[in-house]
């Protein structure tokens, strides 16, 4: 059994929906009170070499309400900078917490981390993947659409971390998924290549934004340049421009379709102020999952 987290392929359906359930579960007992201490005298250690707000403070607090410490570490801090190996730092710290979460550049990172790990290893973020918050906006959708296999699923924009992420959830839980992202910023092709022969529905990638949302149920945006990528920027912004959701492509979905973003948000680039605070928008649900989802993760990786 896989021990780390670092990417959604390495897990079945049956794994991944039982952190969910446990999730929905955490959430609606939080809701009346009841608080589980059952990681009291566990320590996490996390490990940021890129920002963060709410994934960071998600995983603290998800760690502290479940009794459990936590010490942050900015790579800036830590020996990382200075040239220490991955597999040294790996050993060290797995001889003092429970587990490491890690956001990072290279997927190779904490590859390398959990090959050297006796403690679970946990990817908050990297250039390829961000499986964290990928769970907790599945868990997003079904709160609010209560299936997922029925649903018109669309990714809108570049092709990331997110969309990659999305793909390989999509292929694990058995909806199809549509995506559409300007050419030559689609997502990672071995990510997709791999999620098309295991998935059981479609994964379609166009170039085509309204095509993609025409009767939409779910409409996930994010950033258009994305961390790492910020001298791209200018760039970005004149390729991506008729990807942004707003309320005249936001038309073209169902009535009753549903936006997400993972945070934080551009206005007026990859979405616009009216799309991210009207009725369609769920992204504070979307965020506060983060947190529920989490509590669920280090359970089930830590105890
Ligand atoms: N969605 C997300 O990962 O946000 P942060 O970068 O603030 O952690
Ligand atoms: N794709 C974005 C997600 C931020 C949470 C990035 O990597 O910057």
């Amino acid at each position: 059994m896989c021990n780390h987290l670092l990417a959604l392929k390495d897990f079945d359906r049956d794994r991944l929906t039982a952190l969910i359930e446990r999730a929905m579960v955490l959430k609606r007992e939080a809701a009346e009170g009841l608080h589980h201490q059952s990681l009291s005298g566990r320590t996490i250690s996390m490990l940021f070499e890129k920002p963060s707000t709410r994934t960071r403070v998600s995983f603290e607090a998800a760690m502290y309400g479940m009794g459990g410490q936590v010490i942050h570490m900015s790579s800036k801090e830590s020996q990382l900078t200075r040239g220490e190996p991955l597999k040294d730092m790996a050993r060290v710290l797995a001889r003092y917490v429970d587990a490491v979460v890690v956001r990072t550049y290279g997927q190779e990172v904490v590859e390398e981390l959990a090959r050297h790990s006796e403690v679970p290893v946990i990817n908050a973020l990297t250039d390829l993947h961000h499986p964290c918050q990928v769970l907790s906006d599945v868990m997003t959708v079904l709160e609010k659409k209560n299936t997922l296999e029925s649903l018109k699923i669309v990714w809108l924009g570049d092709g990331n971390n997110m969309a990659n992420s999305w793909i390989e959830a999509a292929a694990i839980f058995g909806f199809p998924l549509t995506l559409a992202c300007p050419a030559g910023y689609g997502p990672d092709e071995a990510v997709l290549d791999a999620a098309r022969r295991r998935a059981s529905a479609p994964i379609t990638l166009l170039d085509d934004p309204r095509e993609a949302v025409r009767d939409a149920d779910v409409i996930n945006v994010d950033v258009w340049a994305s961390m790492g990528r910020e001298d791209e920027q200018e760039q970005r912004r004149r390729i991506f421009q008729s990807f942004q959701l707003n309320s005249g492509l936001l038309a073209a979905a169902r009535g009753d379709a549903v936006v997400l973003h993972c945070l934080p948000a551009h206005r007026g680039e990859e979405i616009t102020d009216d799309v991210l605070e009207g009725e369609h928008s769920v992204v504070f649900d979307q965020a506060e999952n983060k947190m529920h989802i989490h509590k669920a993760i280090l359970e089930h990786f830590i105890l």
